[in-house]
């Protein structure tokens, strides 16, 4: 067996399965109908695991997804196929939107009743302030190629998130509709856009290590940030309800569907030799939200 086809990551005999490719849509929710607690008791609303769950995510998102355009905007002139061009154009405009959309969301509603400021300027601090300044001076591959690789990596995380979200009972069950609509909208997105970042990184550096390196320092810093924007959320709630927060823990953990079981299984097979993002079939269920999504838009516009 050659090794070097192995970990050559740009091997031509690879079959590649063909992905959607990123289309701008531009909603315009201001989430006026999401509350922090519901009468009907099976709204995810009021579960206060859920809850600190979708707000301690939603505050990474905007300066995280601003950082993900930052590392590919730095290789557009670099692209040299016409379909990858206009995919990172799309990546671009689409993570802008997620960036802006959850800012609303995260300062005018989530900003109404948790201290987020705090949280939003510690951890930004820490990743943008110190950690990229330390990767570009300091690291193998800094200032460049272990950016977008990172990012690669964290797009596999994304696109696995936007699956399980479409299929998660749990987001289903919110009330607030412009909620659903944000998480559906987004995760569709992710889906759209799982294979830019990528493609992108295979053009400027198909290395098999560069790659699963870059995958283990992701995993530490979006496990770390999102266990920490977690606990500054939950750490302000008055009461926990324990027996329900354990029960949402377990099921995330443990069942098929569940978040921390999908992340699991989506680190375990990004470290396959010649990996690619297109191989996780999830078409069917991106056509079924992106039609349900697209008139959602249209209806709200
Ligand atoms: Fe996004
Ligand atoms: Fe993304």
């Amino acid at each position: 067996m050659d090794i070097t086809k192995i970990f050559n990551e740009k091997n031509p005999d690879r079959p590649v399965q063909a992905s959607p490719h990123p289309k701008v849509r531009s909603p315009n929710w201001d989430f006026s109908d999401f509350h922090f607690s519901s009468p009907n008791p099976n709204a995810t609303e009021n579960n206060q695991f859920r809850r600190a769950y979708l707000v301690g995510l939603s505050l990474l998102f905007p300066e995280g997804e601003r950082f993900f355009i930052r590392a590919v905007r730095r290789y557009a002139n670099e692209i040299k196929d016409p379909q990858l061009k206009k995919d990172v154009k799309g990546f671009i405009a689409q993570e802008a939107q997620h960036g802006r959309q959850h800012e609303i969301l995260n300062e005018q509603i989530f900003g109404s009743r948790y201290e987020v400021k705090s949280f939003l300027d510690q951890w930004t601090g820490f990743a943008f302030g110190f950690l990229e300044n330390f990767a570009e001076k300091y690291l193998p591959f800094g200032g460049g190629k272990l950016e977008v690789a990172v990012t690669a990596a964290a797009e596999h995380f994304t696109a696995t998130w936007g699956a399980a979200a479409l299929k998660s009972p749990s987001f289903a069950a919110f009330d607030s509709q412009s909620i659903r609509d944000l998480v559906y909208w987004h995760a569709i997105e992710e889906i759209e856009h799982k294979h830019v970042a990528f493609d992108v990184m295979r053009e400027v550096s198909p290395n098999y290590f560069l790659r699963t390196g870059a995958m283990l320092i992701t995993t530490a810093l979006i496990g770390g940030l999102s266990i920490w924007g977690f606990a500054h959320i939950l750490k302000q709630e008055d009461k926990i309800d324990w027996p329900e927060f354990l029960k949402a823990l377990r099921y995330e953990s443990f069942e098929k569907d569940g978040m921390f079981r999908q992340f699991a299984e989506a680190f375990v097979t990004y470290f396959k030799p010649n990996f690619h993002p297109s191989d996780m079939d999830d078409q069917a269920l991106f056509d079924e939200f992106a039609n349900l999504i697209d008139s959602r838009i249209e209806k709200v516009a």
